[in-house]
């Protein structure tokens, strides 16, 4: 019976730490790209102490049905519409009572310490600069290792005129990422908490550092805005330097033939002729 109890007080708790990390994923992917803990306002307001500001009643119908709490034109819901510049936020998808109330306990239980998992990165908004591009393409080729890491992102992804052997295409081309990601804001907190299931997977452990982000979206935006015939251009060297590199390669390899073959064949030569001596 102890045993029996045992196991089930098991059960339930890796079923707590199973259901608390669903919520953590669940939130990583549906509220982090508006909303911070303790990061300051994004599109949405900062997350932190919330349940301190307005009651859990309350918080759990209007993140169930924003558009409804806003239409009825309730006082708080129009404050903190305006103190969004008017940006609505949407209903999300699989917002049920158990998953609102879920929630809030992780809004809770962050907004608790010092320095949440989801405080969002802390972007600069200094401008790009030659060195931040540079700095950025090592990262993407792998040149200078992740501070926490990661693969780097070639061994997945290629951008326009990247040389080498292209980079890898189990992720997506890269180059107009930068475009269809929305620009810097948007791209850089995407990067901060890939939402994605491989990208996920892959840099929930091991995340990447804001300078590090700064830099890749640095260039990023360099491979949107580089001109096209730079890339055919590069692409030309490419085929170039790869043919020069073919022809080098094909050289060692004959120096290094004949020299083989030279050794095997001498010995033999000389046995043969001191067969033919004796
Ligand atoms: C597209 C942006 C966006 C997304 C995604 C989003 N929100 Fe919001 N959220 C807002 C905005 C904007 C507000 C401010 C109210 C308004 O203007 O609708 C808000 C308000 C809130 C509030 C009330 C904040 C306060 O200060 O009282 C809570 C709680 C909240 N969101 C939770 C969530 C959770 C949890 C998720 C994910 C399941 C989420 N939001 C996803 C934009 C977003
Ligand atoms: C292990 C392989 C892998 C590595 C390493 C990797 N990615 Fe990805 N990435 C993917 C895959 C696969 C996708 C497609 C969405 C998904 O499944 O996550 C993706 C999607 C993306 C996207 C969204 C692109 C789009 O068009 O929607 C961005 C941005 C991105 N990766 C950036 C990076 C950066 C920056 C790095 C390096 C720091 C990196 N990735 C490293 C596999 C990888």
């Amino acid at each position: 019976m102890q045993r029996f109890l045992a196991l089930l007080a098991m059960s339930a708790l890796s079923l707590g730490v199973a259901l608390a990390q669903e919520t953590a994923d669940f939130y990583r992917q549906n509220c982090m790209s508006c909303h911070t803990i303790g990061g300051g306002r994004m599109t949405g307001p900062d997350l932190k102490n919330v349940t301190e500001r307005k009651d859990r009643a309350w918080l759990s119908r209007f993140m169930m049905d924003p558009k409804g709490m806003m239409d009825s034109g309730d006082p708080y819901a129009s404050k903190i519409l305006q103190e969004a510049r008017g940006v609505q936020m949407p209903a999300l998808p699989g917002m049920t009572r158990a998953r609102v109330e879920a929630l809030l306990d992780l809004i809770t239980e962050e907004s608790a310490k010092e320095k949440s998992a989801f405080a969002g990165v802390q972007l600069s908004d200094r401008p790009f600069t030659d060195r931040d591009v540079e700095v950025g393409h090592n990262i993407f080729v792998g040149a200078t290792s992740l501070k926490n890491n990661g693969p780097s992102c070639i061994s997945c992804h290629t951008v326009n005129g990247i040389g080498g052997f292209g980079g890898g295409t189990l992720g997506p081309d890269l180059t107009t990422v930068f475009e269809r990601y929305q620009g810097r804001k948007a791209l850089s907190i995407w990067l901060s908490a890939p939402a994605t299931p491989t990208m996920q997977s892959v840099f929930r452990k091991e995340p990447l550092e804001s300078e590090e982000i700064l830099s890749l979206v640095a260039y990023f935006q360099h491979t949107l805005t580089r001109n096209p015939e730079d890339a055919s251009t590069a692409r030309l060297n490419f085929i170039l330097i790869g043919l020069a590199g073919t022809l080098i390669v094909l050289g060692v390899f004959d120096v290094v033939w004949n020299k083989r073959f030279r050794a095997v064949r001498r010995p033999l030569v000389q046995e043969r002729q001191l067969e033919s001596n004796a």
